[in-house]
This record gives C-alpha cells, structure tokens and sequence, in this order.
C-alpha cells in the first residue's frame, strides 16, 4: 500500500493569555491510498486540531504550527505555495452550522464551491450538485437545492456538508465527528455513506470522533490520541482483540456492551490533564492503573510491532 499522507513531527502551539500549550505534540502518522483511518481520543486531545494543521488552516495568531511535515502526495503541505484544499484534500467540519452560509439557498452554495475550482457553467454545476445529493441520499434535491440551510434537518445538513466535501472528488476526506449529536439510524446511514465513498471513488478518509464504537465501524487502522500524543495506532481488529496501550483498553471498556464477560463498564477515572501544564513523563500516567514508577519521569518510547506502534514503558523490551 503507497501511502497518501504522512504527518511527521507534527506540533501546534497556542498561546493564551500568559500560557501556552501543545496540542498536537509531536505526532507522526500515515494515511495510505483508500484507507480509512480513525483519529479517536477525548475531548481537548487535538483531534480538530491535527486536522486544521493538515488543511493548514491552524487560527492565527493564537495557534502556530512549530513543529512537523505534512507530506500529501510526495509534497511538504507546509512549504508549498498552493494547497489542494478543496480540490484534492477536503474536510467535513465539525460544526456544520459554521460552515454553511444561512442566508444562501444550499443548491448556491454548492455550485459556488464547484464553480471555484472547475470550469462549469451554473447549469453543469447544478447538474453534478443534485447528482452528488442523490448520491447522498438527500431526497428530492431538486426541490432542496432551493432551500436555506435553517430549513434542512441536522442528518441533512450533515449530509450537505459531506456533499460539499466530496463534490470536487477529493483524494483525502477528512471528517471531523461528522455524526456526532445525530441520532443512531443517522450516524449508521453517514457511516454507510463514507463507506461507499470509499469503495466507490477510492477516497482516504480520515475519520475523527471521540467515540471509538462509532470509528470501530468504518476504520482499517485506528490512531488513539491523549493529551496530544498518540498512545497507539493499530489496524481496527487487533486494537479491538489486544489492545496494547492501557488508555486504550480503558476506552474499549468503556462502550456499552464491549465487555463479553458481562463485567461492570468502566469509565476511565479522573480528567484529561490541563494541557498549559502536562504531566511529566506519560500523559496518561496519573490516571494509568498500570503505571510504572518510570512512567512519571520519562516520556515513553514509540514501540513499533508489525503494523501496530505503542507509546508506553509496560512494552520497553517486550516482545508481543
Ligand atoms: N483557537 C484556539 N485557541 C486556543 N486554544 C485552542 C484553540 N483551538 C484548540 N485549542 C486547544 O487545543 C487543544 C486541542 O483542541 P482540539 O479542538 O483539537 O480538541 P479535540 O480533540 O478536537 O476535542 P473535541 O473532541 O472536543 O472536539 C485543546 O486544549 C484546546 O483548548
Ligand atoms: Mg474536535
């Protein structure tokens, strides 16, 4: 498998009043050609902002790539003068109401978007626009391109906003919680959605949610986040069979009816730690019950094993 895209190093930094913090810090991995992966982590880990760095559009001046290389097609992201956002790289953001315009009809809006980057006219734009709808299964698009967005429902207009991401045929969809606040039977059907996608035109997604039951559905491989470090990464079945870092099986014991032996569900104690002041060594070690003494001092090796990387002490010198 060739891959797509390969993130490296890649560190942000925010400045806020008289702190700073990092999120991403440090973070390197790869989307190959027609993959799908799965960014998961919980809330404030830096999901959206990993993402907002790929498509670099990291607000200024608070947040400030410091660190890192965003290789996209054998191209540094970062040094290029041109970015393919739009056309080769698209993403679903993660508040759809912040990106749609509500004082334009939806069927205007999209047009526009394929007008900017191709050499329609309204009619062929049109055209595509209610094809891709169709496509989509918002019913009747020829009846809503005519509406606002405060009219559509939020399974529709997430599915509008997916529409527009994928409207110039993007080689990378980066879709950021784009089910979550829907109900389940629509969550399922923008699953199925991206799934199709996927087989159909071949699209890489990289699919972020803090719902790693959501993301088990969709994903080959799956990176988990904390505190902006990645703790593992692992195709989806053998994250889910033996998951190697402790966060992650915490978060696997977490979903409701993961656990075949009818165990208790257990939540992960305690808080994601203040980020203007991270704890030493591993993120993760204050709330990890099988913390070492080292885990407090020294930031944790990245152990590569196979196809799968773990960032924890328990693995320094194992092998699995
Ligand atoms: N514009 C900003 N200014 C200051 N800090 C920011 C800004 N955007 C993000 N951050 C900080 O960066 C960290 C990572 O944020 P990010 O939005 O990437 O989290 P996330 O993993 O996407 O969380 P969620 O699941 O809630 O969407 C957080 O601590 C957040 O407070
Ligand atoms: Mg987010």
């Amino acid at each position: 498998m060739k891959s797509l895209l390969t993130v490296e190093d890649l560190a942000v930094e925010f400045r806020i009043s008289n702190s700073k913090l990092r999120a991403p810090d440090g973070i390197s991995f790869s989307v190959m050609e027609n993959e799908c992966v799965g960014l998961v982590g919980e809330s404030g880990s830096g999901k959206s902002v990993t993402a907002l760095a790929i498509m670099n559009l990291v607000p200024a001046p608070q947040g400030r790539i410091i660190r890192g290389k965003i290789i996209f097609e054998g191209l540094d992201l970062l040094a290029i003068n041109k970015h393919p956002r739009g056309t080769k790289i698209s993403m679903v953001f993660q508040n759809p109401m912040n990106s749609l315009n509500p004082n334009i009809k939806i069927g205007k809006q999209l047009t526009e978007v394929l007008q900017e980057h191709y050499n329609l006219n309204y009619r062929e734009a049109m055209e595509r626009v209610i094809r891709v709808m169709q496509e989509l299964g918002i019913p009747d698009p020829e009846k809503m391109i005519d509406r606002y967005p405060f009219e559509y429902s939020g399974g529709m207009r997430q599915r509008t906003m997916i529409a527009m991401a994928v409207l110039c045929n993007p080689k990378l969809l980066i879709a950021d919680e784009p089910t979550t606040a829907l109900d389940v039977t629509i969550q399922a059907q923008i699953i199925q959605l991206f799934k199709k996608l996927k087989e159909k035109s071949r699209t890489s997604i990289l699919f972020i949610s803090h719902d790693l039951s959501v993301i088990s559905q969709i994903a080959d491989r799956i990176i988990v986040m904390y505190a902006g470090k990645i703790c593992e990464i692992s195709p989806t079945t053998d994250l889910f069979r033996n998951p190697l870092h402790p966060y992650t099986a915490g978060l696997i014991n977490s979903i409701p009816g993961a656990n075949e032996r009818g165990t208790k569900l257990m939540a992960i104690p305690g808080n994601i730690p203040d980020l203007t002041n991270p704890p030493e060594g591993c993120r993760f070690h204050p709330r990890c019950s099988r913390k070492l003494p080292i885990c407090s001092r020294k930031e944790p090796p990245v152990i590569l094993y196979e196809q799968r990387s773990v960032s924890c002490w328990l693995y320094e010198g194992v092998n699995t």
